[in-house]
Formats: C-alpha cells, structure tokens, sequence
C-alpha cells in the first residue's frame, strides 16, 4: 500500500506537472504497478467498447498501474472464473463490471476473505437480503460506481408522455440481457408507463441481448409478419441501429414512421438525434476509468470512498443538439 501511496503521490506530481505544460514520464526506479484484475462484461456494444477503452486509459502502465483485462463474452459464470483467477493471482484490485445483478454473494466473499477490495462499476450487485451486504450487513464489495438505470428509464417515459400526449402509441420494446440492472431499470419504468397510459399498447417484447445484430433479426421478423407499430423502446443504441436497419430495409423512415427511443447516447447514436432517425437519447455514461481511478487512489491514501457514487447523465433530443456538443463528447 505505501509503495502504491508513493506512486500515486508521484503520478499527481505528474498530472500537476503535465497540467503546467511538462510532459509525464514513468519513474524509471518504480518497478511494482497497481495489478487491477477486470472482469468486463462483454463487447456488446459502442458504450461496452467506450467503458473498456476508459479503463485502459486511466488505468495505464504509464499511470502506474497493470490492468488484466477479462472479457466475459457476456456470460457471468465467465466473470466467476475470471474473479477466482484474479484472487489467486493475488492482484491488488479487483474492478467488476457485472452482467446480471445476482450470483455474486458466493465469489465476493472469496475476494474479502482474500482482502481484495472489489470496485463494482455500471451495473448493481445484489448481496444476501440487502443490495450489497451480507447476512450480518457487511459490505460484500467496496465501492459501487454507475447508473441509476430506473432513472434513465423514466426520462424516457416521461419524454413520451410529454411529446405523445394522447396519442396511442403500439410500442415494440427491445429489452438488454435479461437480469441485468440496465434490463430490469428500464423495462420497469416502461412498465410503469403502459400502466399509467391506457392508449399506451405493448406490441411486442423481446431481448436484443443490447445487441444490434440480435435487435435487427427481432424488428425484421415483426415487420415480415405484418406487425404494426410506431413507437420502438430500444434499451441501448446498438439495438436501435439494428432496428433502424430493419426499417429502413422494409421501406419504412425511423423518425416519421415508427419514432425510436434509445439509451447511451454515444456519438454515432447522437448523429442520428441530429438525422431525426433516432427521436429521443437518454444518457448512460461510460467513463468510469478516471472514476475508478480516484477510487483507487482514496484507498491507497487510506480514505473511505463513497460506498456508491450516481453519474450525472443528460437526455438528447433534436432541440438543442449540435454538432458541436456531439464532437465534444468523449464517447
Ligand atoms: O450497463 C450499461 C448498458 O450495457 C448499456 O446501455 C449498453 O449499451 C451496454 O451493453
């Protein structure tokens, strides 16, 4: 840990040093870097890639530190794996980007048995009884960063509510990976719309996986089938591209015949805010490796971090939206 404090107290001389105009460089004595084992969930999509490049790039060998990067091809036992590996390697932290919020109790107890601080990023976790404790209410990881998914659902919802008024709508829901908090937040608040919204009707319901070939392959099918609907609830970009492929090769306009709201809003998908393809854009932020990386640094000064920190997120419509704002924005 002093080792790490040392380094750490050396890196901000640099990052001060490169804010004044000298340029960073590693210390040629140090030899031991932060090992950071992290278990990614997937490659999925655009926000999946964005979080997996932030990571890299704040948790770099030239800030001090050697990430192990796991990629669980979206599968949570993968992730199990990839944590027991870590804790036999003895790695000084643990990063869990997690697929589903359940199954963790079991493996997050290795870890502190192992006392191997476990900083869970953009998905919730569920301990035994409470989110995040065990039996006794102690803590089963350390720290949690992320979004608060219902939230963002109900952005959504409530920019439909406001936009749609009482005009019925015959909604296709594209659902993410079933189980995970970004699935269970927004598929809640959409529930929680068609109920308050009787000319509100589900037409169809099915998971993309948060992926744009599965979300593709599910509105072409509707459309082959001579389903109708104008509204599609998408739960990430990629599935929106996916859906807008599909229409498009049906002859139909996203925007004008069938209005599509999305979530993540990474550049391409805001591109398409600016196109009138894609009507609505909640935020879901990727960025987490500077967060994970002042984590990392409270606790090698031996500071308590917040056990859960919310990020700040925004929502994209036409009105407002420039091409300025979508290039200033780091994903
Ligand atoms: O958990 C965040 C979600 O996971 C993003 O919305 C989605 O694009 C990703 O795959």
């Amino acid at each position: 840990m002093k080792k790490h404090l040392i380094m750490l107290l050396l890196l901000a001389a640099l990052l001060l040093l490169s804010a004044c105009g000298g340029s960073p460089s590693a210390d040629p004595e140090y030899t031991a870097p932060i090992v950071v084992g992290f278990s990614q969930v997937g490659a999925e999509s655009d926000w999946r890639n964005a979080n997996t490049r932030s990571m890299q790039t704040a948790l770099s060998a030239a800030n001090g530190f050697r990430l192990i990067l796991d990629d669980a091809q979206q599968k949570k036992e993968r992730q199990i794996t990839a944590l027991r590996n870590f804790i036999h390697q003895g790695v000084d932290y643990i990063v869990l980007a997690p697929t589903t919020e359940d199954g963790w109790d079991t493996v997050l107890y290795e870890a502190r048995a192992a006392g191997i601080p476990v900083i869970i990023i953009d998905r919730m976790i569920y301990g035994e009884g409470q989110i995040g404790l065990d039996e006794n209410g102690e803590p089963l990881f350390t720290c949690w960063i992320g979004s608060d998914f219902r939230t963002q659902g109900d952005k959504a919802v409530r920019w439909m509510e406001d936009t749609f008024g009482d005009e019925p709508l015959h909604i296709v829901h594209l659902q993410g990976n079933y189980g995970s908090s970004a699935q269970i937040g927004r598929t809640a608040s959409l529930d929680a719309g068609l109920a308050a919204n009787p000319h509100w009707t589900l037409v169809a319901r099915d998971s993309g996986d948060f992926t744009q070939a599965k979300a593709q392959e599910i509105i072409g099918t509707l459309l082959a089938r001579g389903v109708s609907f104008n509204v599609i609830f998408a739960e990430n970009d990629n599935m929106a591209y996916g859906a807008i492929e599909a229409l498009k090769a049906a002859g139909l306009t996203p925007g004008v015949d069938v209005h599509i709201i999305s979530f993540d809003a990474n550049q391409r998908a805001l591109e398409m805010v600016l196109t009138g393809e894609i009507s609505c854009n909640v935020e879901c932020n990727p960025l987490h490796g500077p967060r994970v990386l002042e984590v990392i640094m409270q606790l090698e000064r031996g500071e308590t971090p917040p056990r859960y920190t919310y990020v700040e997120e925004g929502v994209f419509t036409i009105d407002g939206l420039t091409q300025d704002i979508i290039d200033s924005r780091g994903y």
